[in-house]
């Protein structure tokens, strides 16, 4: 049995207990700022597919127990259904606070309405949460400027504020129901739609991208290897004849950036030759490995470990009803607020750097990477 659902298992024998005896919780708070229990934090993952998001648990879940709390981790499936199930769960057991990873930012109103009545608090971790006033801090990286040191990036390896070009560019964006993707589309074609409308960058699929607006058109929904895989396939199928080659990729994130490589593998790419440069972030095991064997360009890596900390330190300031710690107050409105947010900064990772900053950091060993 894992550690997690041991815990689990027990939190929730205490509560069937507790539930039986007639009790609403076996752990009452006795500092009653709030009629939750005292000492448990839910945290709702939205997948295990990622590697990210495995990370992300495991680390937060093990700062939160060192901190003294008792925690319930629960990873979705990537299933929004699923992911309410797991909170509604967590909401029975009375939790001081519940640390949300959402999967679809605008399905969890009704279910926060009822952590809300039981003065449980939420955070939003990495994904803002929309559409509801029961959302009560977010924490992230600074998305919009994942996506502006992408733009940055490509315009850098391909010269283009020297007046290079015309290169030949697909476009590709996150999940249409992760308000994040929005964010770091927005960041990088604020940069590169000024070459687009120049004429210096080219897209042969077609893709209509006015505007930051139409991000949706180039969306990549569950974020999944597969779907980029197939849709760059399609691409390279139907707009590549005749010899024409990609020169660049816009990726949003890792798990894209991994099927649209599979793709030009495929289609007989050959890296240090025609292959073209490629975004990416997250920083997954797997596109380190690429970023080594010139086969991704860059990735923007967001150090979970760093945003583990923050939250644990405002999970914390929470229980002890202190002031809690957030440093923008006025980018993440979600509809029916502005959420304070701590916002960390995101770093970019080349194959010069893997060894200084991913390495040397402790996030991956040398032997992990084949260093
Ligand atoms: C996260 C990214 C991640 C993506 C897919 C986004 O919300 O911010 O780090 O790559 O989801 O899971």
């Amino acid at each position: 049995m894992s550690k997690n659902f041991r815990v689990l298992a027990a939190v929730t024998l205490a509560a069937t207990l507790a539930a039986a005896s007639g009790c609403s919780s076996s752990r009452d708070s006795d500092d009653s700022s709030s009629s939750s229990s005292s000492n448990l934090v839910g945290i709702a993952m939205p997948t295990k597919s990622l590697e990210r998001w495995n990370n992300d648990g495991a680390n937060l879940d093990a700062l939160l127990k060192k901190a003294g709390y008792e925690t319930s981790l629960q990873y979705a499936d990537n299933k929004v259904d699923q992911q309410i199930t797991q909170l509604q769960n967590m909401i029975n057991l009375n939790p001081k606070v519940l640390v949300v990873a959402s999967i679809d930012g605008t399905a969890l109103g009704p279910v926060l309405e009822k952590a809300a009545a039981q003065k449980i608090k939420v955070i939003a971790y990495d994904r803002l949460i929309n559409s509801t006033a029961n959302v009560d801090y977010y924490a992230t990286f600074d998305n919009y400027q994942v996506g502006k040191l992408q733009g940055e990036f490509i315009v850098e390896k391909l010269g283009l504020a020297d007046g290079k070009g015309p290169f030949n560019l697909e476009p590709f964006a996150g999940s249409s129901d992760d308000n994040n993707a929005k964010f770091f589309f927005s960041g990088a074609w604020d940069v590169l739609k000024p070459y687009v409308d120049s004429g210096k960058l080219v897209i042969p699929s077609g893709k209509k991208l006015a505007s930051n607006d139409d991000w949706k058109n180039v969306a990549i929904d569950g974020w999944t290897s597969q779907k980029a895989q197939s849709e760059m396939d399609n691409r390279l199928n139907s707009f590549y004849t005749g010899g024409k080659k990609v020169d660049v990729v816009l990726s949003p994130n890792d798990s894209l950036a991994l099927g649209i490589e599979q793709s030009l593998e495929s289609q007989g790419y050959k890296p240090g030759t025609d292959w073209p440069i490629i975004t990416g972030q997250d920083a997954d095991l797997a596109n380190v490995k690429n970023i080594l064997a010139d086969k991704q360009s860059m990735t923007v890596w967001k150090d979970t470990r760093t945003l583990g900390e923050q939250v644990s330190k405002m999970v914390d300031q929470i229980i002890k009803g202190e002031t809690v710690e957030t440093n923008d107050t006025s980018t993440y409105n979600n509809g029916v607020k502005v959420v304070p947010s701590y916002l960390l900064p995101p770093v970019v990772v080349t194959k010069d750097d893997v060894k200084t900053k991913l390495v040397d950091s402790g996030f991956y060993t040398a032997d992990k990477l084949g260093l």
